[in-house]
């Protein structure tokens, strides 16, 4: 899938699968499956190693020296960027959102310790910064350099499909361990994690439910989004795969008060993959992506033997960034 692709091997992969065996019965799910892309291995892991593994390969075929990104101050994808930049000897350009904070910690902190350059727009809408990526972009061009802009999030044809080939890495595992998983439970941000795998579903004619748990925006806007995102997808690999209407899931019950605001259930979900599993979630993504899980469980939406898939992305740092919160 996708051989042809540029890509740069930068992921430690396959990550690991493996049951539950603790939580599952715990909150009524004897057939409990977890993906630890929170062990891509890039600097403290995540989702979006994957992702850049297939954008730096356009980066470097464009002969690009300098990668620019956006996001939150406590962002992982920025942080990931940064350190992949280290490795491949190219500079790195942050444009965050917020407000530069008195001390760094976290994902911003190992930002900077990777090298690079951080500038920070605390009054910038998530549609402002966009808009920054392009005219940063425009200026170093004028300064003589070769930037690579990258999205927040790395939500682009590269970062997509980069999850479609996940989930053709995951359906290896998971028929090597006899198992068909049935569901999978995965946050959503920017949701191209979610929309690359949908296109991996699809391109192996997997019957498989994927939830997008949205950590932010409402499910109107999710599903949007996912479908947006698919299509481009689709328009830029058309020798790969034809365009198609897809089902898409995704849940916005599970955001509370906004993105990046810790609510006390997803803590409490956090608490609960720690004492059972020593499993560390994240209080902006997996936190929120597990309360969803644990919730339908105990709601009954999922049988207790259905095989399901809780897809860890990572972002491990913000522990850190949220540890009054969290104690
Ligand atoms: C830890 C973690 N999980 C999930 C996501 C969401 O991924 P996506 O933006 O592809 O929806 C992100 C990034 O935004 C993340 O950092």
């Amino acid at each position: 899938m996708f051989e042809q692709q540029a890509r740069e091997r930068i992921a430690f992969l396959p990550t690991p699968f493996h049951r539950l065996k603790n939580l599952g019965p715990n909150i009524g799910l004897d057939n409990l499956w977890i993906k630890r892309d929170d062990l891509t291995g890039l600097s403290a892991g995540g989702n979006k190693t994957r992702k850049l593994e297939f954008v730096v390969g356009s980066a470097l075929r464009e002969y690009a020296d300098t990668l620019v990104t956006v996001g939150a101050v406590q962002s992982n994808h920025c942080r990931q960027t940064a350190a992949v930049s280290a490795m491949k000897g190219l500079r790195c350009v942050l444009l965050l959102r917020g407000q530069e904070p008195e001390s760094e910690t976290g994902n911003l902190l190992m930002s900077r310790l990777f090298g690079a350059e951080t500038k920070f727009y605390p009054d910038d809408t998530f549609d402002e910064l966009q808009e920054r990526l392009t005219s940063v972009t425009e200026t170093l061009t004028e300064l003589g350099l070769r930037p690579f802009p990258i999205p927040a999030g790395a939500a682009m044809p590269e970062g997509i499909i980069a999850y479609a080939v996940a989930m053709e890495e995951l359906k290896t595992q998971a028929t090597e361990q006899g198992t068909d998983i049935e569901r999978i439970v995965v946050a959503s941000g920017t949701c191209g994690t979610q929309a690359g795998m949908i296109l991996g579903a699809k391109l192996l004619d997997w019957d498989v439910q994927i939830i997008g748990v949205s950590t932010s925006i409402d499910s109107e806007t999710g599903v949007a989004r996912v479908r947006k995102l698919i299509d481009e997808t689709t328009e830029a690999y058309p020798d790969e795969i034809d365009k198609f209407l897809p089902k898409v899931t995704v849940d916005d019950q599970f955001v509370g008060e906004g993105y990046g605001i810790l609510s006390e259930g997803a803590k409490s979900a956090i608490e609960l993959f720690g004492k059972t599993e020593g499993i560390l979630l994240d209080p902006v993504y997996t936190g929120k992506a597990a309360l969803g899980l644990i919730r339908m469980s105990l709601a009954g939406d999922i049988d207790r033997d259905s095989p399901t898939l809780f897809w860890h992305t990572g972002g491990m740092p913000a522990v850190f960034a949220y540890a009054k919160e969290l104690q």
